[in-house]
């Protein structure tokens, strides 16, 4: 026996095993919850009384079989209750709370439907683990849709009410009209609901992603809004000028976000506000134990955010760059008066709010 294994300490080996226990569960729950979030399973089960898997299934047009099993893993992993003598199930409302479509921007079984999209990568991401390198946009076939949906779900709720308002003034002069770019803008959703509150302003988004960039068209035409237009473009050669430019979880994904920080500097005017939405985190690690999210930013890092960036030959940031990282790149980049500001509710962003010169 080696002198390590003689220092071993069982307690914690035991305990250690049994948060792997956890750990192995509560990944294959996460595969569980976005079946029931693409199924509508939970939505279903929050209108219904306790009932059984015919009825569920029936109420979903789903098949039994899978339903039953479903509500298998969903019982044991104390989502679902369980009545064995007439063989009903019942989601609790505390629990539909953080499950269904209805509960908005608390709807955590969403963001769950990420695991499989992160699953195709992992070959590839290994592969880069080998020979470094990174991982194509191409390879995550429904990332612009899921990331629309999650972030939707954020912006209807408290865009225009909350984040909005972090920039001072900055609703006033929406409603007076003045020139807005959205950088990164993916489906356009974000820009779509400011371009429908603030009718006098006139609003662009680019992006790179020329899907994201067709379904925002799509979106604005279906609402009938002329004060809004969108670009196929790199966030890196920016034309025009504006007095507001957004990017919301936009920065770290990019190649080049230096080359991109300076490009906005220059697009804005000189009373110009840049309104940076990122991920709210510490450029430190040790800063980041507690994080309520710190597993998930990281394995997010890892699948796509560093990876799509580094797969371009780009910075590599990280979902995890942080904060001090963010202003010493805002600084970098001519933003001489940075303000951070949090949004009450949302653990997974801070605002810069950014202003050229001193
Ligand atoms: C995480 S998504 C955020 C999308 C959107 N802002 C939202 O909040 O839902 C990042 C976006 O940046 C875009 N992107 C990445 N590199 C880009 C570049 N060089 N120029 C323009 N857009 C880029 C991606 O296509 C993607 O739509």
């Amino acid at each position: 026996m080696t002198a390590q294994t003689h220092d071993l300490d069982p307690v914690r080996q035991e305990r250690f095993a049994e948060r792997m226990v956890e750990v192995l569960n509560d990944s294959c729950l996460g595969y569980l919850c976005s079946l029931g979030h693409r199924t509508r399973l939970f939505d279903v089960l929050s209108g219904l009384p306790p009932a059984t898997s015919e009825r569920i299934a029936e109420a979903a047009g789903l098949d039994e079989r899978y339903v039953r099993e479903w509500l298998g893993g969903m019982t044991v992993g104390g989502f679902v209750e369980y009545a064995p003598d007439d063989g009903t199930y019942w989601l609790p409302p505390e629990h539909a709370a953080s499950l269904v479509r209805a509960a908005g921007p608390d709807n955590m079984a969403s963001f769950l439907q990420d695991l499989a999209l992160l699953g195709i990568v992992e070959d590839q991401v290994l592969e880069a683990f080998h020979k470094g390198g990174g991982v194509p946009y191409s390879s995550y076939p429904r990332f612009q849709d899921l990331q629309a949906e999650e972030t939707a779900r954020v912006y209807d709720a408290a865009l225009v009410e909350s984040i909005v308002p972090v920039a001072p003034g900055l609703p006033e002069r929406l409603r007076e009209g003045i020139d807005a770019l959205d950088v990164g803008t993916g489906q356009g959703h974000a820009v779509i609901l400011l371009a429908e509150a603030f009718p006098a302003s006139r609003f662009r988004g680019v992006d790179m992603s020329e899907t994201g960039i067709a379904a925002a068209r799509d979106e604005a035409a279906r609402r009938g809004l002329a004060n809004v237009r969108f670009d196929v473009a790199d966030s890196a050669e920016l034309t025009g000028s504006y007095d507001l430019i957004t990017a919301f979880d936009v920065i770290h994904d990019l190649a080049r976000p230096a080359r991109t920080l300076s490009a906005i500097a220059d697009a804005l005017r000189d009373d110009g506000v840049f309104l940076m939405g990122d991920i709210a985190a510490s450029s430190k690690l040790e800063e980041n134990l507690d994080h309520p999210l710190g597993p998930t930013l990281y394995t997010f890092s890892v699948f796509y955010c560093m990876t799509v960036s580094l797969g371009e030959g780009g910075a590599g940031l990280g979902t995890v760059w942080g904060r001090q990282t963010a202003l010493r790149m805002l600084a970098e980049a001519g933003f001489g008066d940075v303000d951070v500001r949090q949004v009450e509710g949302d653990i997974l962003n801070v605002y810069y709010v950014a202003r050229p010169g001193h």
